[in-house]
């Protein structure tokens, strides 16, 4: 048996706009994925996140399904939109807690208030200020049962993929943008750490999406600096990389980033890691760059080799050991989660009624060995979340690509408990997989 420690936990994923549709109930205002996903040509085939996959009336039955898993924690995110009236997370925690599963709250997964938008959105100082207001309200109604907080989701993708390539919400076409998003969401991750921290909250976390960058040398330094040291280091080593302030400069004012790094660099108790797959990138003067990285004009993205999953995405169990070892080596003394991980394939219910996913199986037993791997070099790996418990809206792909460890019919908003699923739950009981 190759056996996690004891405590470890096991848990699955889910955010906000991709699961719970009830968009314009409970009180809900309009987000930037509303606007976004009912723009012509957005999302594909015109898919919204207006119903997905009802989680909001659904989360009873979707509770059990969880404690049928055997599911120990569970990461899901609060939907700022819902601010007004927070008495739906209120029923999520409880049904959580009587399951005996321990809730981890994100509180910004990508659906800010359109109303935020229409007055800058991150590219506006005023919204990290605001999110640390809202941060604390929710902590408020919340606090007393929810311990692990966890203050963004992936801040590049909201930063790079938000208002760099436009292909997320808010669809901005813009590096400047970009960068100042960047700024001002590492802002409002420090000052609603700080507010949290005052009011009491036990755990604290922010979760960034990472990824090992290989190939030439100085391509690949650079890609680095804009996926991970640009958000890991003001945080956990208290100063922007050099490198990247000098290339911050050539687009926006840089001056006062600089001195906002105190308010960024807030101490926190655990940093989520969403792994996915590597990145490989070359010198080549023909090659017009990656839209998502700015100026990376002459560096050649390479295709990833097979296997891929559905996305596109390269497998590569391995870079999951080489990234949770290089956070352990040049960030020490931060606890690490997982708070992604998984693979989107084409799934289909048989003709008995059975989801089998044994691509899915592999991909997740070989990530799991591979953090096994990494535990066992010292790293210090507190918890593993599945990306999803359910197939749900995609973002731009809609809901053509299915990650879930359960299968979702969106006709009947039938759940059908994928091979995987099953699988998964042996892994949770045994807390480990054979040798
Ligand atoms: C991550 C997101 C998550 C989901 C997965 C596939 O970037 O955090 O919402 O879309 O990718």
């Amino acid at each position: 048996m190759i056996t996690f420690p004891e405590g470890f936990l096991w848990g699955a994923a889910t955010a906000s706009y991709q699961i719970e549709g009830a968009v314009a109930e409970g009180g809900r205002e309009p987000s930037i994925w509303d606007t976004f996903s009912h723009t012509p040509g957005a999302v594909r085939d015109g898919q919204t996140g207006d119903v997905a996959c009802d989680h909001y009336h659904r989360f009873a039955d979707d509770v059990e399904l969880m404690a049928s898993l055997g599911l120990q924690t569970y990461r899901f995110s609060v939907a700022w939109p819902r601010l007004s009236d927070l008495s739906f997370y209120d029923r999520l925690v409880d049904a959580l807690l009587e399951r005996g599963i321990a809730p981890v709250a994100t509180l910004y997964h990508w659906d800010l208030p359109q109303r935020l938008q229409d007055a800058g959105g991150w590219t506006s100082r005023d919204t990290a200020l605001q999110f640390a207001e809202y941060a604390l309200a929710v902590h408020e109604r919340l606090g007393d049962r929810v311990h692990t907080w966890t203050t963004l989701n992936e801040p590049w993708v909201s930063a790079f993929v938000g208002y760099g390539s436009g292909r997320h919400a808010p669809g901005v076409t813009d590096p400047a943008a970009a960068f100042t998003a960047a700024h001002h969401l590492l802002l409002g991750h420090g000052l609603a750490t700080s507010a949290l921290r005052s009011a009491g909250a036990q755990s604290v976390s922010l979760t960034l999406n990472l990824s090992p960058i290989h190939g030439d040398a100085e391509p690949a330094r650079l890609v680095d600096g804009l996926a991970n040291r640009l958000f890991l280091d003001p945080v956990l080593k208290g100063a922007y990389p050099a490198d990247m302030l000098d290339y911050m400069a050539k687009y926006v004012d840089v001056s006062g980033f600089v001195d906002d790094v105190p308010l960024i660099a807030q101490p926190i108790d655990v940093l989520g890691v969403n792994y996915y797959t590597t990145n490989t990138v070359y010198t080549d003067p023909d090659a017009r760059g990656h839209r998502e990285y700015p100026g990376t004009e002459g560096i050649r993205f390479a295709a990833p080799t097979a296997p891929v999953t559905e996305m596109g995405w390269g497998v590569v169990p391995s870079g999951l050991t080489d990234l949770l070892l290089r956070l352990t080596r040049d960030y020490p003394g931060t606890p690490l989660m997982v708070t992604e991980n998984g693979a989107a394939y084409d799934d289909k219910v048989d003709a008995s009624g059975q989801v089998p996913d044994p691509e899915r199986i592999a991909f997740l037993d070989g990530h799991f060995r591979a953090a096994h791997a990494a535990i066992e070099q010292g790293v210090d790996l507190r918890a593993y979340y599945v990306w999803s418990l359910l197939d749900n809206f995609e973002w731009a792909h809609g809901y053509h690509k299915r990650f879930g460890l359960v299968h979702v019919d969106y006709d009947t908003q039938r759940r059908t408990p994928k091979a995987s699923a099953g699988w998964y739950r042996d892994v949770i009981a045994r807390n480990g997989l054979p040798d």
